[in-house]
């Protein structure tokens, strides 16, 4: 049986990727994206992720057998919280009862290694109290103080968290919905391109996401890991952050986290 599923940031790097690989098996794709997708939308602001939701639900029919939010940028701006935090949670809350509707339905996100690296906690606290103007606000700080480099971390270790939390509620779990986020290390796509243009940044990157299984990945390795979470296989996976880093996270965080 053909499954529809919602791709978001289907126009680029690992949603792309993720967008392919579903194709190619079978899958009906609504791809979500600001440009070149089936439903054109801005997930930074309230109005794009309604929008956003609304169209995907039409094109749908009611029922989504999974969903893949991938969309997400790291510059060092608020942008990055209003799409890589709120963006996500919205598109999940607001597509959560057309996957309660399906029969094996599936929903994973992509976090990032950056989750577990240096982070502002007011930025955090604000986006688990689902604040985004708090959230906004404290990103705005952060700015001043450190020129905005934790604001990435913070957005995808906020994602982690809320996954966490949410993964296990009567509204996923208690409706067969596995929720999980793949954590990659370095992956060449768009987002990264303009770093390995800097020989200092490309050393900057190496050191603070050290990849010693097989080095920087393509977006089509993460795409994979995606979509077995996605897939009805996965009975039992649910609120994991699977690091897909060329064993980064080992290597930082050590044996005794697991
Ligand atoms: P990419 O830049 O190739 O693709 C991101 C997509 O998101 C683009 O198509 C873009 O148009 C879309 N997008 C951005 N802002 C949007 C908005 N406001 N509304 C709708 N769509 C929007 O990036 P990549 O590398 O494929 O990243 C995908 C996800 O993976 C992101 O969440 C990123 O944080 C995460 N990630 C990427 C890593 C990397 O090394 N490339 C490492 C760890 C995590």
């Amino acid at each position: 049986m053909t499954r529809t599923i919602a791709v978001s940031g289907s126009a680029s790097g690992i949603g792309r990727a993720v967008a392919g690989l579903l194709r190619d098996q079978g899958d009906e794709v609504i791809g979500v994206d600001l440009k070149d997708a089936e439903v054109t939308a801005d997930l930074a602001t309230p109005e794009g992720r309604a929008h956003a939701v609304e169209a995907v639900l039409g094109l749908c029919g009611g029922t989504l057998d999974g969903a893949v939010l991938c969309a997400g940028l790291s510059g060092p701006t608020p942008l990055t919280v209003r799409v890589n935090f709120f963006g996500v949670v919205a598109m999940l809350d607001g597509l959560r009862p057309a996957l309660a509707a399906a029969v094996r339905p599936r929903a994973a996100v992509a976090g990032s290694i950056s989750g577990t690296q240096q982070a502002d906690p007011d930025v955090i606290a604000a986006c688990l109290d689902g604040d985004e103007t708090a959230a906004l606000a404290a990103a705005e700080r952060t700015v001043a103080r450190h020129a905005g480099h934790r604001l990435y971390p913070s957005s995808k270790s906020a994602l982690a968290q809320w996954l966490r939390r949410s993964a296990v509620t009567p509204g996923w779990a208690g409706a067969g919905i596995p929720l999980n986020a793949v954590a990659p290390g370095v992956v060449l796509t768009p987002m990264t391109t303009p770093l390995f243009e800097d020989p200092a940044m490309r050393r900057v990157m190496d050191e603070a996401v050290p990849m010693p299984l097989n080095g920087h990945a393509e977006p089509e390795v993460v795409a994979e890991v995606l979509r077995w979470l996605v897939s009805p296989a996965n009975s039992h996976v649910t609120g994991q952050v699977l690091y897909v880093d060329g064993g980064a996270e080992a290597t930082l965080r050590g044996p005794g986290v697991f």
